[in-house]
C-alpha cells in the first residue's frame, strides 16, 4: 500500500464548506448530542410537517428498529424541484449528454418540474396510487429522472432495474415487488449500439402477472411490438397531461424506492430506502463530500440502475439545487477521450467515476486525456471498489494535474449514501484509502468471533450506530434483513467488507469477505452465477469465485462439473458463457470456465471455496489445510487443469 500523503490544497481549503476546523466542531457536536446534530442538519430539507422524533434505531434483536424523523412529513420531488423554482428556476437542473456527441439537452429546474408533473399525472391516469410499485427499465435519458421524481411526487415506490439485466433478471425483480406498471424505452443506446429494452420487457412479462401497463419512451424510434391494452407510448400521454400535479405529503418513513442488489446467498434482495433519512443523507453527503458550490456542473458517470445513480446523479444533487450531468454513453465512444471532452464541453467542476473506468482509460495512454483542457475540474471522486494506488496516482496527476483532491467514497446500496470518505477541505488524502468516516458514522472492526479490535488492525467492517440513510428492510422479508446484516455480529450492522485501519485512523477497504464479488464496481453474488450455470442441461454442479482482474478489479472464475458423458471443450465453454449472459446479463459474463471433474468438498459435502479462490488467484503455494477434504487428490487435478485454462 502506498504511504504517500496528500495534504489539503490551500486553494480548496480557502473556499471549502467544511474546513478542518469546522469538521472538528461538527464531529464534537455529533458525538456530544447526536439528536441535536441531526435535528439541525435535517433543516436542509423542506418539511411539510416538522418532525419531533429524531433517531429511534436499535440494532439489538430484542428491540430491533431503524427509524429516523418518523413523525415528520415531506415530499422528495418538492425538495428536489418546487423549492428551487423561485431562486433557480432557469438554472440547468440536468444536462443530458447523449451517446452520440452531437446530441444533448439542457433541462432547467422549471422545465424539470413541468416534466415531472406531467409524468406524475400520466402515472396517475394509468391507475398508479400511493404505495404502488413501479419498475423502471430505462437507459440514461432524462425521462429516467422524470420517472423517478414522478413516482416520488405521488408516493409510488420505484424499483429501477439496470438496462443491462436480462429478461429473466427483470422478471424476477418485477415479481418480487409486484409492480403494476413498467416504464421502459424502445431501445437504449450505448457506444453506438442499441439495446433491445422493450423486447426484453416483452420477454420478461411472459412471466409476470402483476403488470397491467407498460409505458414506452421512444429513444431511438426503433420498431417495437406493442401489446394492445397493455403498452402505451409515452409521448402522446405526456403531451395530453397537465403540468400541474400537487405533491403528496409522505411520512419520513414511507418507502421511497426498492433497489435489488446481490448478496452472498439466494436471489437478489430488494433493498428498501425510505423518504426522510435517505434524502437527508443523499443531500448532505453530496454537499459535504463533493464540496458542491452553487452554479457548478457536477457529473457522476454512474447509471441510474445502480445506487450511485440514485443518490448522486438524481437525488443528492437535485435536492441541493445543483446542475447534474447525465451521460448516456460509455467512456470509450467515439474514442477514449470522451469523458474529458464532455468535461470541457460542459465545464464540469466535479467528476465522479469508478476505478474500473479509470484503469481502462489509463491503459490507453495519457494522450487521450491531454488532448483536453480539463481546466474546469476542481474535485475528483471514486466509487464502487477499491482504487489501486497506481490508478489513484494517475487520476490525480494526469486527469487532475495535481490540483484536484480525489474523494474515494466507500459506501453500499444498503447505506444509501457515502459513509467513509475524505472531506476535500479538511482531510489529507492517502491513495487507496477512503480515509475517515463522515459525521455520525461509527465504523468498528471485529475479528471472526466478533471481538472488537482497537487501534491499527485488520478486521471485518461493521457500523455501530444507525445513520439516516440506512436501508430499512429487505422488501417483504424483514427477517432476512435482520439475519443478513445484524445477526453475524450482534449489535452491529455488518457490511460484508474487510478493512484495515492504520495508525492515523484511516480506513482501507480490502474487499468483500463474503461470497459477493465486485466486477467493474458491480455487485454479483457467486450463488447467482452458480444457479445460472446449473440451470444448463449439461451442467451437474458449479462453484464460482472472484479472481483478480487488471481492469475489472475482480473477474468471474467458474468451476463447472459436467453431467456424465458430456465433453468439456471450447465450444461448450462459449455456450456456457453465452448462457450466463442470457440468464443474468452481460455483467455476469464468466471470465474463466474451468471444467472440473470434482470439486474440493469436506466430508459433509461443503465446497471449500477458500481453495478454489486460491487456485483462481494462481496462488497455490498457500492452500492451507486440505486434509479435511473427502478426496484431497481433487485439488491436484484442479491445479493442473487451471494452468491449462489460464
Ligand atoms: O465492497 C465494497 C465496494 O462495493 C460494495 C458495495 O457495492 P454496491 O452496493 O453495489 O454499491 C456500490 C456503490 C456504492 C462494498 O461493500 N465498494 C464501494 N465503494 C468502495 C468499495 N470498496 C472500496 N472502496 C470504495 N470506495
Amino acid at each position: 500500500m502506498s504511504e504517500a500523503v496528500y495534504p489539503v490544497p490551500a486553494h480548496i481549503a480557502a473556499s471549502a464548506t467544511i474546513t478542518a476546523e469546522k469538521a472538528a466542531v461538527m464531529r464534537a457536536a455529533v458525538q456530544q448530542d447526536p439528536d441535536a446534530f441531526w435535528r439541525q442538519e435535517a433543516r436542509r430539507l423542506d418539511w411539510i410537517t416538522p418532525f419531533t422524533r429524531v433517531n429511534d434505531s436499535n440494532f439489538n434483536e430484542a428491540d430491533f428498529a431503524i427509524s429516523w424523523f418518523s413523525d415528520g412529513q415531506l415530499n422528495v420531488s418538492a425538495n428536489c424541484l418546487d423549492r428551487h423554482l423561485e431562486t433557480r428556476g432557469d438554472q440547468a437542473a440536468i444536462i443530458w449528454e447523449g451517446d452520440n456527441p452531437a446530441e444533448s439537452r439542457v433541462i432547467t429546474y422549471r422545465q424539470l418540474h413541468e416534466e415531472v408533473c406531467r409524468f406524475a399525472n400520466v402515472l396517475k391516469d394509468q391507475g398508479v396510487r400511493r404505495g404502488d410499485r413501479v419498475t423502471i427499465y430505462l437507459p440514461m435519458i432524462p425521462e429516467a429522472a422524470f420517472a423517478m421524481l414522478a413516482c416520488t411526487r405521488i408516493g409510488a415506490i420505484h424499483s429501477i432495474v439496470f438496462g443491462g439485466f436480462s429478461p429473466d433478471s427483470l422478471a424476477s425483480r418485477i415479481r418480487d415487488c409486484d409492480s403494476r406498471l413498467v416504464i421502459t424505452a424502445d431501445e437504449g443506446l450505448r457506444g453506438g449500439k442499441s439495446v433491445p429494452l422493450k423486447a426484453n420487457v416483452d420477454a420478461a412479462l411472459d412471466h409476470c402477472a402483476s403488470v397491467e401497463k407498460v409505458i414506452v419512451v421512444q429513444r431511438t424510434g426503433g420498431a417495437v411490438k406493442m401489446v394492445e391494452g397493455r403498452d402505451l407510448f409515452y409521448a402522446p400521454l405526456r403531451d395530453a397531461a397537465s403540468v400541474d400535479c400537487p405533491y403528496e405529503a409522505m411520512g419520513a418513513e414511507d418507502p421511497l424506492f426498492i433497489l435489488y442488489t446481490s448478496g452472498s446467498t439466494g436471489t437478489p434482495k430488494g433493498v428498501l430506502h425510505t423518504t426522510g433519512g435517505y434524502l437527508l443523507w443523499a443531500s448532505l453527503t453530496h454537499d459535504y463530500v463533493f464540496d458542491y458550490k452553487p452554479g457548478e456542473v457536477y457529473w457522476c458517470t454512474a447509471d441510474i440502475g445502480w445506487v450511485t445513480g440514485h443518490s448522486y446523479v438524481v437525488y443528492g444533487p437535485l435536492a441541493n439545487g445543483a446542475t447534474t450531468l447525465m451521460f448516456e454513453g460509455v467512456p470509450n465512444y467515439p474514442d477514449h477521450s470522451r469523458f474529458w471532452q464532455v468535461c470541457d464541453k460542459w465545464n464540469v467542476a466535479i467528476f465522479y467515476t469508478a476505478p474500473t473506468a479509470l484503469r481502462a482509460l489509463m491503459r490507453e495512454g495519457d494522450d487521450y486525456v491531454k488532448s483536453s483542457s480539463r481546466k474546469s475540474l476542481r474535485i475528483l471522486g471514486s466509487v464502487g471498489e477499491p482504487i489501486n494506488p497506481e490508478a489513484w496516482e494517475w487520476y490525480h496527476r494526469v486527469v487532475g494535474e495535481d490540483r484536484c483532491p480525489i474523494v474515494d467514497t466507500w459506501w453500499q446500496t444498503e447505506t444509501g449514501g457515502i459513509l467513509i470518505a475524505p472531506l476535500p477541505g479538511a482531510t489529507a488524502l492517502k491513495p487507496g484509502s477512503a480515509t475517515q468516516p463522515l459525521f455520525g458514522v461509527e465504523p468498528v472492526l471485529v475479528d471472526a468471533e466478533g471481538k472488537v479490535l482497537e487501534g491499527a488492525t485488520d478486521g471485518n467492517l461493521c457500523i455501530a450506530q444507525s445513520w439516516p440513510g440506512q436501508m430499512r428492510t429487505v422488501y417483504n422479508d424483514h427477517d432476512r434483513f435482520f439475519q443478513t446484516y445484524f445477526s453475524t455480529y450482534p449489535g452491529y450492522y455488518f457490511t460484508g467488507d474487510g478493512c484495515r485501519r492504520d495508525a492515523d485512523g484511516y480506513y482501507w477497504i480490502t474487499g468483500r469477505v463474503d461470497d459477493v464479488i465486485n466486477v467493474s464496481g458491480h455487485r454479483m453474488g457467486t450463488a447467482e452465477v452458480e444457479s445460472a450455470l446449473v440451470a444448463h442441461a449439461k451442467v451437474a454442479e458449479a462453484a464460482v469465485v472472484g479472481m483478480p482482474h487488471a481492469i475489472k478489479g475482480q473477474g468471474i472464475y467458474a468451476y463447472v462439473t459436467l453431467n456424465a458423458g458430456e465433453e468439456g471443450d471450447n465450444a461448450l465453454r462459449k455456450e456456457l458463457v453465452a448462457w450466463v449472459r442470457r440468464e443474468i446479463g452481460p455483467i455476469a459474463t464468466p471470465d474463466v470456465i474451468q471444467f472440473a471433474p470434482g470439486l474440493p468438498k469436506t466430508r459433509s459435502g461443503k465446497i471449500m471455496r477458500r481453495i478454489l479462490r486460491k487456485i483462481a488467484e494462481g496462488d497455490v503455494s498457500s492452500l492451507g489445510d486440505t486434509s479435511t477434504l473427502a478426496d484431497p487428490s481433487v485439488v491436484d487435478h484442479l491445479i493442473a487443469d487451471s494452468r491449462l485454462v489460464n
